[in-house]
């Protein structure tokens, strides 16, 4: 059976039992700061489960489109992904652990669905703790349907309890099926450390909500959320070995083989593993709006492909390749997923532009590399790249630490890892102190002028964010006597009409007369209260969050006017290009 078969039947069977369809939403959480990806098919859910009404009812089904990065490093092997498609099933309040186990059940046996054998499925159930009882309920209903309690296996929290990503959020006991991979028949008694097992779903009973303390409350309804990876059950269907092997990266490979002009060999190597992988993963990331950059979500695009070419690289590939293999990606999901082929020109864009860039740094940085390796005699044991060089590489090359460690492991040296990091925190430190400093430039004589600027920068900045999107950052900002100039983060030229609704939020603010007010936080609390500005972790254990009324809350260093009032009225005077996708605003205040 086919990946395309798999999700079709898995809704059609959902669908037959009063479920609706849902689109899979972004990869990038709308509404949830605790984690950087979407990792589960009930991710973008989790108001639902925690009992807002969904408009499409109280029984739910999709594919979610799903990135993992915790275990990047293992990428490469026959079965790890950062890139999957999940398909699930939820219960909103609806039925619970009976219908859940039913329904699994069916579509998994019945001849009219999936029909893999019983004699080859097994399965975990909860083994209880202070936390919570042993889940007697969904060790029964197994059985019920004819499973052998020697099939059934009670696990702990670390194998059968399913939380959220994040700290705090919906959890429960969950039950998880496994299919038997290795020589038939598959043995009598089921046990779970065997890898031939391979987990294929995972339904989770969502009975508690676990708090800030770490303590599990019970939830107002008892929800029902069930994951099954569409790339490993399209494996196991087909008795693959890896998910590699299905026809979910044939052409991707083909690809690949076509642009090293090599024939298909008869097993996958790990850099080939890689750069299919990753570019999948990539392509998909850029489809929902993230592009290459140095943090969160962009530094981890930008490292997916910065591996990629790499791994490239050391299949011969000397061509800018990406953008080809991303074109794979395009054609092969673009009916399942519209926004790739919507946004088809950024990432094919993107991709050019990365690998060039890129391509030219290594270059330079390898042979800066060598030349540091080359210097330590062939007859040292234990040898090392200082932390020192290690961040010089970084700063100077643009090589993530990551990648500085492999090429470091496959010349036989260590890193100092540790002076990496010293060294790279005394740089943020010397720049952070470097930002003050102009920052005390722009304000050094105190003037009543220049902190009324401040505040109307921060004014601005929100007004800006209020009318372009959320999408808009700050990348500067310059302060003298006289006016303003505030850089941000924006693709387009900001129209007039725009910069007028700006205008006017801005004096609309200053004309109610609202207070200024300072508090001192820590960086957690400070994002928590939802504050804008310029988080960097190294920025100090305690920043300074000044709010304008109720309509803006941003850290920064101060000073500021004490109410809005005092700003007299606030004037754009120049919108411009700044460098690539940033553009400046310089404006000013009349009395
Ligand atoms: N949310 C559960 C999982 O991802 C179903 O395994």
């Amino acid at each position: 059976m086919k990946a395309v078969e798999l999700r079709q039947k898995y809704l059609d069977f959902f669908r037959k039992n009063g479920h609706s369809v849902i689109r899979s939403a972004p990869l990038i959480p709308e509404n949830d700061p605790t984690v950087l990806f979407t990792t589960a098919g009930m991710h973008p859910l989790v108001p639902y489960l925690l009992g807002e009404k969904h408009p499409q009812g109280n029984r739910l089904t999709d594919y979610q489109k799903c990135i993992r990065t915790g275990d990047i490093d293992e990428v490469g092997d026959p079965v790890h992904l950062t890139f999957f498609e999940m398909l699930g099933n939820w219960s909103l309040g609806d039925y619970f652990k009976k219908e859940s186990i039913a329904f699994s059940f069916e579509f998994l046996t019945s001849a009219e669905w999936l029909n893999l054998p019983l004699d080859r499925l097994a399965f975990t159930v909860f083994a209880g703790d202070e936390d919570a009882p042993f889940d007697a309920e969904a060790y029964a209903e197994w059985q019920k349907h004819g499973v052998s309690e020697k099939r059934i296996a009670k696990l702990p929290k670390a194998d059968n309890w399913w939380g959220p990503a994040g700290v705090t959020g919906p959890c429960g006991p969950d039950t998880e099926i496994f299919y038997w991979t290795g020589p038939l028949p598959a043995p009598e008694v089921f046990e779970p450390s065997d890898k031939r097992w391979v987990e294929i779903w995972n339904n989770v009973f969502m009975q508690y909500f676990k708090n800030a303390e770490g303590k599990f409350e019970p939830l107002k309804q008892c929800n029902v959320d069930t994951g099954m990876g569409v790339e490993r059950v399209t494996a196991v269907l087909q008795g693959k070995a890896s998910c590699y092997d299905t026809e979910l990266f044939a052409g991707l490979f083909a690809k690949l083989d076509a642009i090293r002009g090599v024939e298909a060999p008869a097993e996958r190597v790990r850099s080939e593993r890689v750069v299919v992988e990753h570019i999948r993963a990539s392509v998909f990331l850029m489809a929902d709006g993230v592009a290459p950059g140095n943090v969160d979500q962009a530094y981890v695009l930008r490292r997916l492909i910065r591996r990629a070419i790499r791994e490239g690289m050391k299949l011969g590939i000397t061509e800018i390749f990406t953008p080809s293999m991303a074109q794979v990606v395009i054609d092969e999901y673009g009916e399942l997923y519209p926004e790739l082929v919507a946004n088809k020109d950024a990432i094919l864009e993107n991709l050019d532009r990365e690998e060039k860039q890129f391509a030219a740094a290594l270059e330079r940085g390898t042979k800066e590399f060598e030349k540091l390796i080359a210097k330590v005699p062939a007859h040292i044991q234990n040898k090392s790249i200082s932390g020192k060089n290690a961040f010089y590489l970084y700063e100077t090359y643009g090589f993530p630490i990551e990648m500085i460690l492999e090429m470091a492991t496959e010349k036989g040296f260590s890193v100092d890892v540790k002076g990496y990091e010293e060294a790279y925190a005394k740089h943020q430190e010397l720049s952070r102190q470097g930002a003050e400093q102009k920052f005390k430039g722009g304000l050094a004589d105190h003037s009543e002028e220049t902190a009324r600027l401040h505040t109307a920068t921060h004014l601005l900045h929100k007004a800006l964010r209020l009318t372009l999107g959320e999408h808009v950052a700050q990348k500067g900002s310059n302060i003298t006597a006289e006016r303003l100039r505030f850089d941000f983060s924006h693709p387009d030229k900001v129209t007039p009409e725009q910069l007028k609704i700006v205008e006017d939020m801005v004096n609309e603010v200053i004309k109610a007369d609202v207070p200024v007010i300072c508090e001192e936080l820590s960086i957690e609390e400070a994002r928590n209260s939802g504050a804008i500005g310029l988080f960097g972790d190294k920025y100090g254990e305690r920043v300074k969050v000044y709010s304008v009324g109720d309509f803006s809350k941003e850290i920064c260093g101060g000073p500021h006017a004490q109410r809005s009032g005092e700003l007299g009225h606030f004037r754009i005077q120049k919108e411009e290009s700044s460098s690539r996708g940033v553009r400046r605003i310089k404006a000013v205040l009349e009395h």
